[in-house]
């Protein structure tokens, strides 16, 4: 249960966290990594911690023990909007878009919020091109005039990965991406991720998913949390062979 000796250095770690709500201890003494150009996952049981990490790693959520790290720097005294201009993005587990404005108006607004110097003169055409860009790859050009309160669930969360997209990050948490997506809007996310981590500044991806076919697919390392406590972390294969892992979660759910 040693994260890969192999992996590269991590663009964004958490070492040794603890969380308590009151009696209840969300996380304890929890520690993972995400190496740079990797899809690497977090999951458990429902109510494990996943989301509580996610809110930790991007400043939502104090701890009572242990620190953040983003490229080797200590950033647990950091506020939600530095760890955002420094490159970590996420997405939530309910869709959170500008539901009045179209596809391709989200994409817009994120990129501006994120691009410190305004949208005149090679502000506005490096706008263009990232929002462009990211259009193309996650074939968003049939729906970039629609309203995103009218989008189904599949093609919200694609817009959502979008937003995230379009702030350039070194580092991606997405929280259940894969959560109301069919069998097929499954497999073209799955495709879409691995483009989205090709390439020299790709960002790496942190992924806290119930879909353990999307998981084990995409991903080259996870972490299993039960109870707030990591129970296992490795490769797909030792993670769907752990007895511990199978008991506490792998159980309930189907694994391809
Ligand atoms: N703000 C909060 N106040 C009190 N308890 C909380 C709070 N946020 C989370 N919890 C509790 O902490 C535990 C971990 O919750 P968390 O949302 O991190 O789980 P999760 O692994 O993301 O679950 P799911 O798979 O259902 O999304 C749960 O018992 C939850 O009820
Ligand atoms: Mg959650």
């Amino acid at each position: 249960m040693s994260p890969d000796p192999l992996a590269p250095d991590p663009v964004l770690s958490a070492e040794d966290v603890s969380v308590k709500f009151g009696g209840l201890s969300a996380l304890a003494n929890v520690s993972l990594q995400v190496p740079s150009g990797r899809i690497v996952a977090l999951i458990g049981p429902n109510g494990a911690g996943k989301t509580t990490m996610f809110n930790v790693l991007t400043g939502l959520q104090e701890t009572t023990t242990g620190r953040v790290r983003f490229n080797g720097a200590d950033i647990s005294g950091w506020p939600t909007y530095r760890r955002g201009r420094a490159g970590i993005a996420r997405t939530f587990q309910r869709l959170a878009l500008f539901t009045r404005l179209s596809v391709s108006d989200n994409l817009v607004a994120s990129w501006e919020s994120s691009h410190r110097g305004g949208v005149f003169g090679r502000g506005r055409s490096l706008r263009q091109e990232r929002v462009h860009q990211v259009m193309e790859l996650l074939n968003l050009w049939p729906i970039a005039d629609r309203l995103a309160g009218e989008l189904s669930t599949g093609q919200g969360r694609m817009v959502e990965l979008g937003r995230a997209l379009c702030t350039d990050p070194h580092v991606l948490l997405l929280d259940e991406p894969g959560s109301g997506l069919d069998v097929k809007e499954t497999a073209a996310f799955c495709d879409v991720l691995r483009t989205v981590v090709r390439g020299p500044s790709a960002p790496a991806v942190l992924l806290v998913e119930h879909d353990m076919t999307l998981v084990m697919e995409v991903c080259s390392a996870l972490t299993v949390l039960d109870f707030g406590k990591v129970i296992a972390c490795g490769s797909p294969e030792e993670i769907r062979n752990d007895e511990l892992v199978r008991a506490a979660y792998l159980g309930d759910v189907s694994v391809a």
